[in-house]
């Protein structure tokens, strides 16, 4: 078996919850969630090749917070692949991440991150593996690594594992802006008021996005806002310069606006920036 000889390189886009109602509990603790997702044209980048010994590097201006040793999410993905395809994938590779995302932010950088270097090292090593065995081979790795694996605008329920995509969604110009504070997700699913809350409503029961979304909520947002009362602060920020609606992604801490244009996105990423030196604020579009 060869490998492919040039370097591959992989997005690893943000992921957006849109929308998150936590439906449920599982009988191990997992929430049963009902969540609308869609993926940034921003994100960190994988990029893997052929190499005569395993390494990773890391760079980029969130390098310093990610973890380097055998738990980080990249190199059990490469781990799991390895364990699952062991004919194919014996050959040292080289993995490197440049790390765009805030880590530990509701925004998936670590799940998208693993999620690419599946994609990545599955076209390296040219495993026999399809879309479906990926997933199965991913959700071990983190509830979240289906739906970044899938990367196109989805509605996902279970823990995060049944996905349904969504076609003909539109791109929406955004800002994504974190207050430089990492937010632990178990922390937050604990301190959750209710568990057992309504599910999302039909997508097509609305005339536009923001109208549904407007009937939508992230059960999280009131939890992780009791952890980090800042998040109410990048609400309000993203409020007031412009978005037509503002919500908490994931378990949080980073916050999404949605702007008529991207041009509106880009002057209010801008402000918020010059406003708050020590937030991450950027604007982007979704992928459709
Ligand atoms: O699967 P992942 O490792 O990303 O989840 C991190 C933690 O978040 C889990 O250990 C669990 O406490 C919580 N979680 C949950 N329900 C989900 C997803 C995550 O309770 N659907």
């Amino acid at each position: 078996m060869t490998l492919n000889s040039v370097p591959l390189a992989e997005l690893a886009p943000a992921k957006i919850n849109l929308a998150l109602h936590v439906t449920g509990r599982r009988a191990d603790g997992y929430h049963l969630l009902e969540t609308l997702v869609v993926f940034a044209e921003f994100g960190d980048r994988i990029t893997v090749a052929a190499s005569s010994e395993d390494c990773f590097f890391v760079d980029g201006p969130f390098a310093g917070d990610v973890p380097r040793d055998a738990g980080n999410l990249v190199l059990r993905a490469r781990d799991a692949l390895r364990a699952a395809y062991p004919a194919h994938a014996a050959q040292p590779v080289s993995i490197s991440l440049e790390k765009h995302l805030p880590v530990a932010s509701g925004i998936g950088g670590g799940s998208s991150d693993a999620a690419a270097t599946l994609r990545a090292l599955s076209r390296l090593w040219r495993l026999p593996a399809d879309a479906a065995a990926l997933a199965r081979l991913a959700l071990p790795l983190g509830a979240d690594l289906p739906m970044c694996l899938a990367g196109h605008p989805l509605l996902a329920r279970g823990i995060g594992e049944k996905l349904d995509p969504v076609r003909h969604f539109p791109a929406l110009p955004m800002v994504l802006v974190n207050p430089g504070i990492a937010v632990e997700t178990p922390k937050v699913f604990r301190a959750l008021a209710s568990r057992d809350n309504a599910p999302l409503a039909p997508l097509d029961s609305a005339d536009t996005v923001l109208d549904w979304l407007a009937t939508s909520r992230n059960d999280l947002e009131q939890a992780a806002m009791s952890i980090e009362p800042s998040i109410a602060e990048v609400l309000a920020a993203l409020r007031s310069s412009g978005a037509a609606f503002a919500r908490m992604s994931g378990s949080g801490a980073t916050c999404f606006g949605i702007f008529d244009s991207a041009a509106a996105a880009t002057r209010a990423a801008a402000a918020i920036s010059n406003a708050h030196p020590g937030w991450f604020s950027t604007a982007t579009v979704t992928r459709t």
